[in-house]
C-alpha cells in the first residue's frame, strides 16, 4: 500500500505515466467511468479548500466511485479533541483511500503511518502540496510541451507557499531548469528548500525583489497568494499582501510563449484584466487538477 505525502514519493517515470494517463482520461473519459466502482474516497479537510477538495471529489465520482468526508475541522470529532491518528484509523475502516488537508505540517505523514488505506497529502500547513504540483506539472507539459529547459519564476509568498516548495522539489529533477525567486525579503524561500533542491543540486538561481527586472527571461511565471492564514500578526500581512500585482502593463516585456500559472485562490496578485491573455494558464491549471487526481487515485488503488 502506497501513500502520497511528498511529491518526491513519486519517481519522474511515475509522474510521466500519471501525466500520460491524465491526458488519456481527457481524450477518452468514457473509458474510465467505471474504474473505481464500489470504491470510496474520504476527504478529510481540516482547512478550507475549493479546488483540491472538489476536484478530488469530482475525480472519484467521474471514476464511478463514491465520496464521504468533512470540509472543516469543526464538523469532525477533532473539535472534541480526537487526534489525527485516531481519526484516520477510524476513517480507513470506512473508505478505500483518503485525501487529507491539515493546518499542521506533517499531519498527513502521521496519518499515513496509522492508516490501513492510502493517504494523499492535500496540503499540510506551509509545507507541501504534492497534488497541486501534479496539476502544475501536467499544465506545464501541456502548455510548453516539455518539463525540461525552462526558466521558472516563482513570485510572491515563497516562505509559506506550500505549492512553491513542492514545485521546486519536483522541477529540480528535470534537465536545464533555472529558477528565479521573486519575493519581498520577509517572504523568501525557506533555506531548507533552497539548500536541498537548488544549491546542493547546482541549479542556476536568481533571487530578486523585482518582478519587472526578470520578466523578459521567464518561460513560466508562477504567481502566489500571500498566505494570510500563516501570519502571526495582521500588520505584517497588510504590509506585504499587495507586494506583487500582475497587470497587462507588467507583461509588456514578457515572452510571447510565457505561461502564467497560479495555484489559486488569488486575492489581488493577478489583475482580472490578465485573464483574457492567452498566456494566462491558471484556469486551465485548476481544471487539469481533476484529471491528474483521477490518474493518481487509480494508481494508488492499483486500478488498471
Ligand atoms: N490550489 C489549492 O490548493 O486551492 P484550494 O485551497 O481551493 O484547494
Amino acid at each position: 500500500m502506497r501513500s502520497l505525502i511528498d511529491i518526491l514519493d513519486l519517481t519522474t517515470e511515475e509522474i510521466d505515466a500519471l501525466i500520460e494517463k491524465a491526458k488519456d482520461i481527457m481524450l477518452r473519459p468514457d473509458a474510465y467511468r467505471e474504474k473505481c466502482r464500489y470504491k470510496k474516497l474520504a476527504t478529510l479537510f481540516f482547512e478550507p479548500s475549493t479546488r483540491t477538495r472538489l476536484s478530488f471529489e469530482a475525480a472519484m465520482l467521474e471514476l464511478g466511485g463514491s465520496v464521504l468526508g468533512f470540509s472543516e475541522a469543526a464538523s469532525s470529532s477533532s473539535a472534541k479533541g480526537e487526534s489525527v491518528s485516531d481519526t484516520v484509523k477510524i476513517v480507513s475502516g470506512y473508505a478505500d483511500i483518503i485525501a487529507m488537508r491539515h493546518f499542521k505540517e506533517g499531519a498527513p505523514l502521521v496519518a499515513s503511518m496509522k492508516s490501513d488505506v492510502p493517504v494523499i497529502n492535500a496540503g499540510d500547513g506551509g509545507h507541501n502540496h504534492p497534488t497541486q504540483t501534479l496539476a502544475d506539472l501536467l499544465t506545464i507539459k501541456r502548455e510548453k510541451g516539455s518539463l525540461n529547459d525552462l526558466t521558472i519564476g516563482l513570485c510572491g509568498d515563497l516562505k509559506f507557499g506550500r505549492t512553491v516548495h513542492s514545485l521546486i522539489a519536483a522541477m529540480s529533477r528535470y534537465k536545464g531548469i533555472k529558477f528565479t525567486l521573486i519575493s519581498p525579503d520577509e517572504l523568501k524561500l525557506p533555506s531548507y528548500v533552497k539548500n536541498t533542491y537548488i544549491t546542493l543540486k547546482n541549479i542556476p538561481c536568481t533571487e530578486t525583489n523585482s518582478l519587472e527586472e526578470v520578466m523578459s527571461n521567464l518561460d513560466i511565471l508562477y504567481m502566489t497568494r500571500v498566505q494570510k492564514e500563516r501570519f502571526f500578526n495582521e500588520e505584517d500581512y497588510l504590509r506585504l499582501k499587495d507586494s506583487y500585482i500582475l497587470t497587462p502593463d507588467k507583461l509588456k516585456n514578457a515572452k510571447k510563449e510565457l505561461s502564467i500559472l497560479h495555484p489559486l485562490p488569488r486575492v489581488n496578485e493577478i489583475s482580472t484584466e490578465v485573464d483574457s491573455d492567452p498566456r494566462a494558464s491558471y484556469f486551465r491549471q485548476a481544471k487539469n487538477g481533476k484529471y491528474i487526481r483521477m490518474a493518481l487515485i487509480m494508481m494508488l488503488l492499483g486500478v488498471e
